[in-house]
């Protein structure tokens, strides 16, 4: 199959794209790179031995799109680019809804107009919002998101539920992914965010190689088992796999929405100390207060994906965490190296 796929050089794209270009598909990227990195690609194409096509353009362009669509003959697209930071969100909500929401609209333009209607969208599980009971199930309707981040995801997918509603001929894929983290065991690929890590497992690894001196725990007093939050960890190649996935089991139109996640709830000390035992590293941290807008404990039941793509995630914890060390150790700096 040829695949587009918009914001394939940041961390999740890249890493879909090395599954892609292994499984034989082809690729063509496109990406403003206002948060990823044309090294990943490079990287993508050294590990695979293939190449793939990148155009450096923005998905609100229309007329940049309709020319990758003219250029190409793609036959699927799969949709990562847009912006990701939850806080940012909140203090430039329309810069969210500009990008994620406005840049679905044109890409979607673009494909309709260029007769290309099999989409896979990045969603999350914070569509789910704050009441839905755990473990979240795909029947469960979409709830009331709490920033502009998630309510940008929860207005992408009900527009392309619209277009199915409207065009039966649209396939549209919601993933909704649980919190991807690790990296390419080759130690080549992996999570390079700007700035100060918003995310606790590239915090912990920044601080294991000594570019940040301590770990804040954002409250010890939750109702878990331990006190700090769980959450539903999965490896980023996993994940990848889930997109590739969904990509080849569905061939049918209409919409279709898949919880990808390991379905065990994780916690934030349990994050420390398996980052510590596996790489015997030691990461220093405090207890503060709690981050505003956290949930306690919540992750995937993934049996629909197990059951309908044959899809489950089959990385432990542990490789989490030695390919989070392997990359970060080898590329202290990210991708800047
Ligand atoms: P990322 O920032 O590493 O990748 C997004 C890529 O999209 C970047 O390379 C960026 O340069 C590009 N991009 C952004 N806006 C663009 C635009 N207008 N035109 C062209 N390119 C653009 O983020 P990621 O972690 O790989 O996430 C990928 C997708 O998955 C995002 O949509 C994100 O919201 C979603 N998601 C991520 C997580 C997570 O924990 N990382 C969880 C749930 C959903
Ligand atoms: C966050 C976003 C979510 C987004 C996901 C992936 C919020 C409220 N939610 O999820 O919408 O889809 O990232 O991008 O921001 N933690 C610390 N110290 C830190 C960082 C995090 O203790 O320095 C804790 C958090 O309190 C949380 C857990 O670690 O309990 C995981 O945090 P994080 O990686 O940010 O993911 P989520 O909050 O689950």
């Amino acid at each position: 199959m040829n695949v587009l796929v918009t914001g394939g050089a940041g961390y999740i794209g890249s890493h879909t794209v090395v599954e892609l270009l292994e499984s034989g598909h082809e690729v063509v990227v496109v990406d403003n790179l206002c948060n990823g990195s044309e090294v990943a690609l490079s990287r993508a194409e050294e590990i695979t031995g293939r190449s793939l096509v990148f155009v450096r353009a923005d998905i609100r362009d229309r007329v940049a799109m309709d020319a990758v669509f003219a250029e190409h003959h793609i036959d699927a697209v799969i949709h990562f680019a847009g912006l990701k930071a939850v806080g940012e969100s909140v203090e430039k909500p329309l810069a969210y809804y500009e990008n994620n929401v406005n840049g679905t609209l044109v890409l979607c333009q673009a494909m309709e107009a260029a007769g290309v209607r099999r989409i896979v969208f990045s969603s999350s599980a914070t569509v789910y919002g704050s009441e839905a009971p755990v473990p979240y199930v795909e029947t469960t309707s979409r709830g009331t998101t709490s920033n502009p981040y998630g309510t940008s995801k929860a207005m992408v997918e009900k527009m392309l539920e619209d277009l199915v509603a409207a065009d039966s001929r649209w396939s549209v894929t919601l993933l909704r992914y649980f919190n991807p983290i690790g990296a390419h065991p080759s130690g080549k690929m992996g999570e390079d965010p700007l700035g100060i890590p918003n995310n606790l497992m590239p915090f912990i690894a920044q601080v294991a190689v000594g570019r940040r001196d301590e770990l804040t725990i954002f409250g010890d007093d939750y109702p878990t088992r331990d006190g700090t939050c769980e959450r539903d960890y999965l490896h980023v190649v996993d994940l990848a796999v889930g997109h590739l996935k969904a990509l080849e089991a569905r061939h049918e139109s209409g919409v279709a929405i898949f919880n990808l996640g390991t379905g065990q709830g994780v916690s934030v000390l349990d994050m420390v100390d398996s980052f510590v035992r596996v790489n015997n590293v030691p990461v220093p941290y405090r207890v503060g207060p709690r981050r505003a807008g956290d949930l306690p404990a919540f992750w995937a039941d993934a049996t629909k994906a197990r059951d309908e793509l044959g899809w489950v995630a089959e990385k432990t914890l542990d490789d989490m965490m030695a390919d989070t060390w392997r990359w970060q150790s080898a590329n202290p700096k990210g991708y800047e190296n």
